[in-house]
């Protein structure tokens, strides 16, 4: 971000030091550059408008403390470094409260003060830059073995490897939690039991830090290896965890038990996509009606549900009109049945994406990612690539 620089200094050949050391920069040209003092200030500052002033030779006495306290509550943004011999504690004390946020020792070096313009165009560019607040989605097998572990661990794969999304997943399965394995081999040391417990150090850096990385922009939380450390998670703890996940990730992926409790429950509260999964056989659509009115009753409005069908058969007795009919809800996406395929990437904890990315499974996966990133869930391509 460029910046729109003014200064005012007392005598030209400070001003046009300033100006030469400031060629450095990346400014909005031209840089406004008057001799003067305190006060030029108002008069520079509400004709220039700029984003950062350099003042040189002001010596902070009442008078001049007051018109520049008056311009910089007018102009909050306005950055304020002052340039002057050094001064001190309560000198400083004093600029601080009238607004000025730097101040650079004279003489006046390149390197101070660039770097000082550094800073504030650094500040200045994170404050402009909305925060932009990840996505949580989570996943629930309407009955054991439904797949759903594999789909959330390997769609969190893919849109961290092929949408080049930042995405984390979280193995809520907290008794038996094995999501990890689909996309990772070997062991990790750390769980969510070991981020919920010092939850009130937690922040980016810790989450990402306490995670395993499969990919630079892909870190995977497992469930606890132990039911003694499951047990120290809390319902109060899931709130707090996955807001300061969707702070530092695009995609907040949460790998849910299919046991309705308080935990799992707060982690659907917390979603903006539900997915159940299901299969075309009888049990799982008996017990996928019971998840769904569980949703109901929870107050979950049917857009925030996108059904799946895995391991998906054209020629299975039960049809996808079927199983919308007998749900009252629209299937999002049906996942085909590929076992050899899937038991390999399961077995070498290698995501089908990169193990097999032309497999139609592999394509399946995409499908979803895509229409997820184009951010259209009700548009036109999403029935395109959605046609059931
Ligand atoms: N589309 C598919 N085609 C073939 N096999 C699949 C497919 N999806 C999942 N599977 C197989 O089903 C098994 C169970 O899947 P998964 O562990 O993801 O289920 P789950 O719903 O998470 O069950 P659980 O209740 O145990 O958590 C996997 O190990 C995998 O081998
Ligand atoms: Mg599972």
């Amino acid at each position: 971000m460029k910046l729109k620089i003014a200064t005012i200094a007392q005598d030209q050949q400070c001003l046009d030091d300033i100006q030469k050391f400031l060629a450095h920069t990346q400014t909005s040209h031209p840089p406004v550059a008057i001799t003067g003092g305190a006060q030029q200030i108002p008069a520079v500052v509400e004709q220039v408008h700029p984003d950062l002033l350099l003042l040189e030779g002001v010596q902070l006495n009442p008078g001049e403390q007051q018109i520049l306290s008056r311009v910089t509550s007018r102009f909050p943004d306005l950055g304020v470094i002052m340039l002057c011999p050094p001064q001190p504690q309560e000198f400083l004390l004093e600029a601080m409260r009238v607004g000025v946020r730097e101040i650079v020792p004279t003489p006046v070096s390149q390197h101070g003060l660039i770097d000082a313009v550094g800073r504030f165009q650094q500040r200045m560019t994170m404050a402009r830059t909305p925060m932009q607040e990840g996505k949580i989605l989570a996943f629930i097998p309407c009955k054991g073995g439904s797949g759903a572990t594999f789909l959330a661990s390997n769609i969190a794969y893919t849109l961290a490897s092929l949408e080049n999304k930042r995405v984390i997943l979280f193995d809520f399965n907290l008794q038996f939690g094995d999501a990890s394995l689909f996309v990772h081999e070997g062991v990790s040391t750390t769980s969510i039991a070991d981020v919920t417990r010092q939850i009130q150090r937690l922040d980016g850096s810790f989450l990402s830090s306490s995670s395993i990385h499969v990919l630079p922009n892909f870190d995977v939380l497992p469930a606890p290896d132990e039911p003694d450390k499951a047990a120290e998670i809390k319902p109060e703890h899931i709130k707090s965890l996955i807001q300061v996940a969707k702070k530092h990730y695009d995609y907040v992926i949460l790998d849910i038990g299919r046991s309705f409790d308080a935990i799992s429950i707060q982690c659907l509260d917390q979603a903006d996509l539900i997915f159940p999964v299901l299969q075309q056989t009888l049990p799982f659509i008996r017990d996928a009606k019971r998840v769904i009115n569980t949703f109901d009753s929870l107050g979950y409005s049917a857009d925030k549900i996108r059904l799946i069908v895995n391991r998906f058969g054209k020629k299975d007795d039960i049809t996808l009109n079927d199983v919308t009919s007998t749900l009252q809800l629209e299937v999002f996406k049906a996942i085909p049945n590929d076992y050899s395929i899937v038991a390999e990437s399961v077995n070498q904890g290698i995501p089908v994406t990169k193990l097999a990315r032309r497999s139609a499974i592999a394509k399946s996966l995409q499908e979803i990612t895509q229409a997820l990133t184009r951010n259209n869930a009700h548009g036109g391509l999403l029935k395109k690539l959605f046609p059931f």
